[in-house]
């Protein structure tokens, strides 16, 4: 081959090639072009949202969510221990040699209608864009980590954001632009635990219901969807004050104070909460407030630090439960509150997840004692929920809520 059909064969090459290339780059351009003028539908050709529109609707209307009953379910749970790897140590109730998993299998049936199950795909895309702040104790942390399970089944989410004693909490779905977190809160307002000279805690708080709770009132402002819950705190001698004005006290039983009932003490709290909400100019117009309705605790035998447990491995069923239970009372009143605030309110959106009748019918829910409580044993953990476990029910009423309002 001498030298000049070597460079003839060479430049018929780079023809060859620049074709190519002008070929793939026409191809580049147009795929931009159509990425641009129908971003979504581009790579995902049946459009994310048909999925909400594909199933059916539920029709409140004819249908009370917290009323109904548990039925057996085989599917059992969307996620388990290996699948999910944000469950807190303290809530991995098999991790911690729970034999019976009978719990996982059950779904809730409401009277009249049928509880969709949880469909992370569709709440990712009704909560694109948006920021969820659950608000309150340990177990408004706990929903949220139910939440954030679920939801990782269709994307994993990012740890943004944990402050030192892991109370306020940041994740994040890139996918979904979508912002889930925990603004931690006893009381909802600003609390105070009494303390002996030497500094102990006396076991007494003392709350102002004039003033709200620092963290949440500052991460309020940020939020599209709050999720409002607490209580748990409450079961223990509280005084209320209103600013300068002490109103009474709750589990005081003192002959020169002024008793206030529990159920009364929650919608002070509760009335304050809201209000503030409703109140809030720097919040988001459109802010939709969730108010989580108290969720039971099931001692049996004694209280949490008296050797009290919670051993079934089957829920209750309706005639088990006690119509005149406190929490039913309490529920009440907390929904009571919300009604009055919706009444005045002109913009923003308040709804009612009523969890408490449906989660008292579950005492085998709870970690009891395969929480790892290597520090405190004999204690029994009978306020919280394994997870999975019954609480991921939260979400499905939660889906329900948020289809309907937003
Ligand atoms: C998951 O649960 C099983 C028991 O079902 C347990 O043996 C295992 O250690 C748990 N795994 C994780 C990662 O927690
Ligand atoms: C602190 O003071 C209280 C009340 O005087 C007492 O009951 C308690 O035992 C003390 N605790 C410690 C650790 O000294
Ligand atoms: C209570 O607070 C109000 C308003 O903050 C103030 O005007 C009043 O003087 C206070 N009363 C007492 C007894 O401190
Ligand atoms: C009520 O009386 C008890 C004892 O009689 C006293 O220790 C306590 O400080 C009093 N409480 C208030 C709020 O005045
Ligand atoms: C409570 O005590 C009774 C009688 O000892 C026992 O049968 C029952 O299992 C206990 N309940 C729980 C939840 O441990």
């Amino acid at each position: 081959m001498n030298s000049s059909s070597l460079l003839q064969k060479i430049s018929k090459k780079m023809t060859n090639i620049r074709r190519l290339t002008l070929y793939l780059l026409f191809c580049i351009t147009l795929s931009f072009i159509t990425f641009f003028l129908f971003p979504r539908n581009f790579f995902n050709p049946i459009s994310n949202h048909n999925v909400l529109y594909l199933e059916p609707q539920l029709n409140l209307k004819d249908c009370d969510l917290s009323q109904g009953h548990w039925i057996p379910d085989e599917r059992g749970s969307l996620y388990t221990n290996s699948t999910c790897t944000t469950i807190p140590d303290s809530k991995n109730c098999l991790k911690h040699g729970r034999q019976n998993t009978d719990f996982i299998f059950w779904r809730w049936k409401p009277k009249g209608c049928d509880l969709p199950r949880f469909n992370p795909k569709a709440f990712l895309n009704l909560v694109r864009g948006k920021k969820m702040n659950f608000i309150g104790d340990s177990v408004a942390r706990n929903h949220m980590e139910s939440l954030l399970c679920l939801l990782s089944m269709e994307e994993t989410p990012k740890d943004i954001y944990k402050d030192g004693e892991d109370r306020n909490r940041i994740w994040y779905f890139p996918d979904h632009d979508f912002t889930l977190s925990t603004s931690w809160s006893k009381f909802l307002v600003a609390g105070f635990k009494r303390t002996h000279a030497n500094k102990t805690g006396t076991g007494v708080y003392d709350i102002d219901i004039n003033k709200i709770d620092d963290q949440w009132a500052k991460d309020l402002p940020n939020t599209d969807i709050a999720i409002v819950s607490a209580g748990h705190w409450l079961f223990r001698p509280i005084y209320i004050h209103r600013g300068n004005e002490t109103l009474g006290c709750i589990f005081c039983y003192l002959p020169n104070t002024t008793q206030i009932s529990l159920k009364e003490g929650f919608k002070l709290v509760f009335s304050a909460a809201f209000r503030h909400i409703n109140a809030c100019h720097s919040c988001k117009s459109n802010l939709v407030t969730v108010l989580r309705t108290l969720s039971p605790s099931h001692f049996e035998n004694g209280t949490w630090n008296t050797g009290g447990a919670c051993g079934r491995t089957i829920p209750f069923s309706v005639n088990e439960i006690n119509p005149q239970n406190r929490g039913l009372e309490i529920k009440t009143s907390q929904i009571e509150e919300l009604e009055e605030i919706k009444r005045d309110s002109l913009k923003k959106k308040f709804a009612v997840l009523d969890v408490t009748r449906t989660m008292l019918m579950r005492p085998d829910g709870h970690p009891n004692s395969y929480w790892g409580n290597k520090w405190m044993k004999g204690f029994n953990d009978c306020t919280h929920w394994c997870l999975p476990g019954p609480i991921d029910t939260w979400s499905e009423f939660l889906m329900v809520l948020l289809k309907q309002l937003m």
